[in-house]
């Protein structure tokens, strides 16, 4: 097929940008720049860091995980076909300050790839929702993940009762972070503001709120049996007899581990006597979040039944928990990207095979890779199968795609420059790194400590801050 609408007298080397510089995109990016040595690409993102929620959503004491960024990093290795364009939020301006519409920025590409994520918290419906001390697990991990947007002392941790709603992994890993011993979190790379407030914290009881039974939950085991593991954190398993009653065995095997931990925990709870507790409260729904002067002091909790079909029907009866802080965390959805298409009820854009679909044709030179091509579920390597298949797409459409009607190189620095948007390239976010570093040299037994606030990491990425050291 010949090239519709050639602009430029050389298609190559084909440009390529890809919006989002988490997992997905750079799965994506990686496999684009393996695929093909013509092409080239540019990965945008809205924060003055890369990695998205490898950075900004898994857990400080998650330090294993932490490890995948020694992979993600060599995305960048070949500079002379990759560059990173930290700083630049693609689509209407936001909070965070200017930004550049995706139609403009596309002119000077031949495709490009959103890998925005799922970043919006999910509702849970109650009265109370908006109460101070309430607030969505996006939020709750974007503050103790040290996010830009985030910054600040956080949700007060004041009261002895924390409700935490749920029962994925990102529950588990809020309710660990509320109840491990803060002088763990010091040897992680948890901002000082963050360390200082679990420091104070007066959380002695975390309930975790889980609507349905011991075997529909979603948490993995490893995730599970960490709770057992924490110092003076007592895991108490409140099931209502479903494991004494004996529960149908599981075909699948994560399901299976779960309920071996739950059944003999339930008897037998890890750290007992513990100066904290986790309770994982099975069948129990929140029905409405009790306020005072403003701010959450308990929820009102009904337990369920849940119907041979799986589904959970209230029974009327109520209990109520103190709390001073609710955290839901029952998923994300995506938000809708201008001038694409968008599946309101997934959160997701439609696609085949990573190319964005416009009814039942693909919008030409558009794609989706991650979590808002495919929901907010799966761990980091999910991704890469993902990334690679977008990849695949992109590399076999590129020959027919239409040229570029703007130059690249440099002439997109000063097109992001016209729309007020000074972009922090690689080399740039290398000092950001290298100023964490000597941070965490300061504090001691630590690799690095964030840097939470947008301006002070501008400022290090211009190098006006301290810069010692790099991850790679
Ligand atoms: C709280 C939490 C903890 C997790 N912990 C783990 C874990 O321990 N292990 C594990 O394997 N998986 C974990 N996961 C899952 C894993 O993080 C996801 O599978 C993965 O991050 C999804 O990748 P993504 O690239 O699609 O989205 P994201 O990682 O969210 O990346 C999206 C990127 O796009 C950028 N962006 C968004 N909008 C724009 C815009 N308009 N312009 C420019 N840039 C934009 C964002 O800043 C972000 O950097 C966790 C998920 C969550 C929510
Ligand atoms: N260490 C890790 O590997 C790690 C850590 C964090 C996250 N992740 C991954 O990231 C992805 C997202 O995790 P997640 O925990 O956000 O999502 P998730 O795994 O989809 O879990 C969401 C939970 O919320 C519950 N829920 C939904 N609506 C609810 C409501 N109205 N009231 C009460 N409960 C409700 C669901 O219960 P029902 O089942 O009843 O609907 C489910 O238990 C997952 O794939 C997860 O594995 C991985």
């Amino acid at each position: 097929m010949s090239n519709p609408s050639p602009s430029v007298p050389d298609s190559r080397p084909y440009r390529v940008a890809v919006i989002g510089a988490g997992p997905s995109g750079l799965y994506t990016a990686e496999a684009l720049l393996a695929g093909d040595e013509n092409v080239h690409v540019d990965v945008y993102d809205r924060l003055p860091a890369p990695y998205g929620l490898v950075r900004y959503g898994v857990a400080p004491d998650h330090l294993k995980m932490k490890s995948v960024i020694r992979a993600l990093v060599s995305t960048f290795d070949d500079a002379e076909r990759v560059r990173f364009l930290g700083n630049v939020t693609v689509g209407p301006d936001g909070e965070s300050g200017p930004a550049i519409p995706g139609e403009v920025l596309r002119e000077h590409y031949h495709a490009v790839v959103y890998a925005t994520g799922s970043a919006n918290d999910r509702d849970l419906g109650v009265e109370g929702e908006d109460l101070a001390g309430s607030v969505g697990s996006g939020a709750f991990v974007a503050w103790y993940c040290g996010h830009p947007d985030a910054a600040g002392p956080g949700p007060a941790l004041d009261a002895t009762g924390a409700v935490v709603v749920g029962a994925g992994n990102v529950a588990i890993d809020v309710a660990r972070m509320l109840a491990r011993p803060a002088e763990d979190i010091a040897a992680t790379d948890a901002h000082d503001v963050v360390l200082e407030a679990l420091r104070g914290s007066a959380v002695t009881d975390v309930h975790v709120l889980i609507r349905r039974g011991p075997q529909h939950v979603r948490f993995t085991p490893a995730e599970l049996r960490a709770l057992a593991k924490l110092d003076d954190v007592e895991v108490v398993v409140h099931d209502d007899g479903v494991l004494a009653a004996g529960v149908e065995e599981p075909g699948e095997r994560r399901m299976r581990q779960v309920l071996e931990s739950l059944t003999e925990w339930r008897t037998d709870p890890p750290g007992p006597g513990g100066r904290r507790r986790i309770h994982l409260r099975f069948l129990r729904s929140p029905l409405r979040l009790v306020g005072r002067d403003g701010r959450v002091s308990g929820v009102q909790v009904e337990r369920n039944q849940v119907t041979d079909d799986g589904r959970v029907r209230g029974t009327g009866e109520t209990t109520t928990l103190d709390a001073g802080l609710v955290v839901r965390a029952i998923g994300y959805a995506g938000e809708q990207i201008p001038g694409l298409p968008f599946d309101e009820a997934r959160g997701t854009v439609p696609h085949e095979q990573g190319r964005v679909l416009l009814g039942a044709e693909p919008l030409r030179g558009s794609y989706v890779t991650g979590w808002i091509k495919r929901g907010p579920t799966g761990v980091i390597g999910t991704n890469k199968s993902d990334g690679t298949e977008t990849a695949a797409s992109v590399l076999a459409d590129l020959p027919d795609l239409a040229n570029p009607s703007r130059p690249n190189g440099d002439a997109v620095l000063d097109r992001l420059r016209e729309f007020g948007i000074e972009p922090v390239l690689w080399d740039d976010w290398l000092r950001v790194d290298a100023a964490e570093i000597a941070l965490g040299e300061q504090r001691g037994g630590t690799e690095r400590v964030k840097i939470a606030d947008r301006r002070q990491m501008l400022d290090a990425a211009r190098g006006t801050a301290p810069s010692r050291g790099r991850t790679r």
